[in-house]
């Protein structure tokens, strides 16, 4: 779709970067910074309506692309307005951001909403790399005889909006754990394929950020109660609910470390930030498993104090 106020002219030799899951949270965060820093900005949506609204809010350096991550077709096809929007600019960088979450024990998870979060959270985050990784080899090919480096001063990226629950299973977010998990995995692989074209993989591992995506999925005031989970799901709702509440970050946040890992500043592999960001290294690396899950089990079932990781 052609969107009202996309100038591609005002940002000549700007850096380009795709962002997906831009209408509302991190990645429109990361749009707005990114635009307001300069950067063209091609963000995925996913209704016309919210094209507009996005595009009327960015400005001329952002354009709308309408896909849904697990539409291959559809990304194949923002690919191609992509890659004759930029010819040879190529792109500097793609944030896979757009992402579900899902509350609930894996028991009892609707069979089709738990296909739905693998579908978009690893498959769409798939999808979309594969589509647009020609366009970052691009660039970092006519660089590399240079010094791979562009206008941001830094090779190519791809970064994963993952999760603390990348790094740590916790009971209720099986759904979510076993996405990022999985995500975490695609990312480290594609980094160690992608090594040879100078093209950087990093995850983004954090703990409650400022928007509606647990809104959108714990919504049930009383969470499976009629199931044996019904106590344990509603201490981590609750515990969810007020981390939200009480310790979300705000999502420009998030859009902060974006910006300093594609101009180079930040060169990790993963950042894990936010509220139970201590507790999920602590409980997935240094701990004997057993007591990991006994002081999770404790955690959920004894009043003990938990931060529970998003
Ligand atoms: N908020 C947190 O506490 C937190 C913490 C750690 C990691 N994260 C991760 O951050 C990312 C962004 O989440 P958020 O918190 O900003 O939530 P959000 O406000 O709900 O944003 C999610 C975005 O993903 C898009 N999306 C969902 N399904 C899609 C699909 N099938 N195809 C294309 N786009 C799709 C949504 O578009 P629609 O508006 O069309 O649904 C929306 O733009 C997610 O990957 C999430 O796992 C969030």
């Amino acid at each position: 779709m052609q969107p009202t106020r996309f100038n591609l002219d005002i940002a000549n030799n700007k850096p380009a970067v795709v962002v997906t899951g831009v209408s509302s949270g991190i990645g429109l965060a990361i749009a707005r910074r990114l635009c307001e820093h300069g950067y063209v900005i091609f963000g995925s949506v996913r209704s016309d309506e919210a094209a507009k609204r996005i595009g009327d809010d960015l400005g001329e350096r952002f354009r709308a692309l309408v896909f849904d991550v697990t539409d291959r077709a559809a990304v194949s096809q923002a690919r191609r307005v992509v890659d004759e929007t930029l010819g040879e600019r190529g792109l500097s960088a793609l944030v896979n951001n757009a992402g579900l979450g899902l509350f609930g024990p894996l028991e009892h998870l609707d069979d089709e909403k738990f296909e739905d979060i693998i579908g978009v959270n690893l498959f769409g985050a798939r999808n979309v790399t594969n589509a647009f990784l020609p366009l970052l080899r691009r660039r970092s090919d006519a660089r590399d005889q240079v010094g791979r480096l562009d206008a941001t001063g830094s090779p190519r990226k791809i970064i994963n909006i993952s999760s603390l629950s990348g790094i740590l299973n916790t009971p209720m977010n099986g759904a979510y754990c076993v996405s990022k998990h999985a995500l975490e995995s695609l990312g480290e692989t594609y980094r160690r394929e992608l090594m040879p074209f100078g093209i950087d993989v990093v995850s983004i591992r954090s703990g409650p950020i400022e928007s509606e995506i647990w809104n959108k999925n714990i919504a049930e005031d009383l969470p499976f109660q009629d199931t044996p989970y019904a106590q344990v799901a509603m201490r981590v709702q609750g515990i969810m609910r007020k981390a939200q509440r009480e310790s979300a970050l705000p999502a420009d946040v998030i859009a902060k470390l974006v910006q300093d890992i594609i101009e180079g500043r930040k060169r990790r592999t993963a950042y894990e930030l936010g509220e139970g960001s201590k507790t999920s290294i602590v409980l997935s690396r240094y701990l004997p498993t057993r007591m990991a899950d006994r002081l999770i089990h404790n955690a959920l079932t004894k009043k003990t104090r938990m931060k529970t990781p998003r």
